[in-house]
């Protein structure tokens, strides 16, 4: 089973991936717990070219980069993991690809979408959880800060971070599309207490287990 988690930085998709892994283990379920970009020795260091802050990278070449990146942890290790009966559960796939270059960056949509499907191995989640807070409370949640965004240092941000508000505002509405037009989307309020979401969370994945278990 492939279980993904979205949403704009700061969203808070990395607290509620851990929730879920320690719910699903000790319900034993063998589960792999990865994210893009990264994950593999040369998926990683394309990961540092993405992020760190020094390179001046085209939107062509991001994409390009993000979906090598996404090729080889699918192919050396998202494929082997559920062949072999694991929940694979992803903070990030190709759907940030087509919300932050495709809405953030305006690629072609259908461009990307073609991209996508040859990076990912024409693999699809059986679930996504989409975690939606606004850019400025997302800034703000992610530095702890109680005032306002531009009090930040601009180097504490790597190169994604550094692309503005009206940018993530994009990115946003992309995944807000995204969630309108893709029934295996799950919208969930970022904001809301963390436990809370977690119950809600399994909410949708138990049902799903049910079902792989009369297949
Ligand atoms: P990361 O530090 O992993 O951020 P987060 O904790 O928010 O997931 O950095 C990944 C960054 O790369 C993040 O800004 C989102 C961006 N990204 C894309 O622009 N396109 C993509 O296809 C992926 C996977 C990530």
């Amino acid at each position: 089973m492939l279980i993904t988690f979205e949403g704009i930085d700061g969203a808070g998709k990395s607290t509620q991936v851990k929730k879920l892994k320690k719910h699903l283990t000790e319900n034993n379920h063998e589960v792999l717990v990865l994210r893009e970009p990264g994950g593999t020795l040369v998926a990683e260091k394309i990961r540092d070219i993405l992020l760190e802050n020094k390179h001046d990278i085209t939107p062509i070449g991001e994409l390009l980069l993000f979906s090598a990146s996404r090729a080889e942890l699918v192919q050396q290790t998202i494929l082997p993991a559920l062949d072999n009966r694991a929940v694979v559960i992803l903070d990030r796939f190709y759907d940030s690809t087509t919300a932050y270059q495709g809405y953030g960056r305006g690629l072609d949509l259908d461009i990307l979408q073609s991209i996508n499907t040859i990076a990912s191995c024409g693999l699809v989640p059986d679930i996504t959880f989409y975690l939606d807070i606004s850019p400025e409370d997302a800034l703000i949640r992610k530095f702890s800060e109680k005032s306002i965004p531009l009090a930040f240092e601009e180097n504490e941000l790597d190169r994604m971070e550094s692309s503005g508000l009206d940018f993530y505002q994009r990115v946003r509405e992309g995944y807000m599309k995204l969630v309108e037009h893709n029934d295996r989307f799950v919208l969930l309020n970022a904001c809301d207490d963390p436990l809370a979401l977690h119950h809600r969370i399994l909410n949708h994945i138990v049902p799903l287990f049910s079902a792989d278990r009369t297949q």
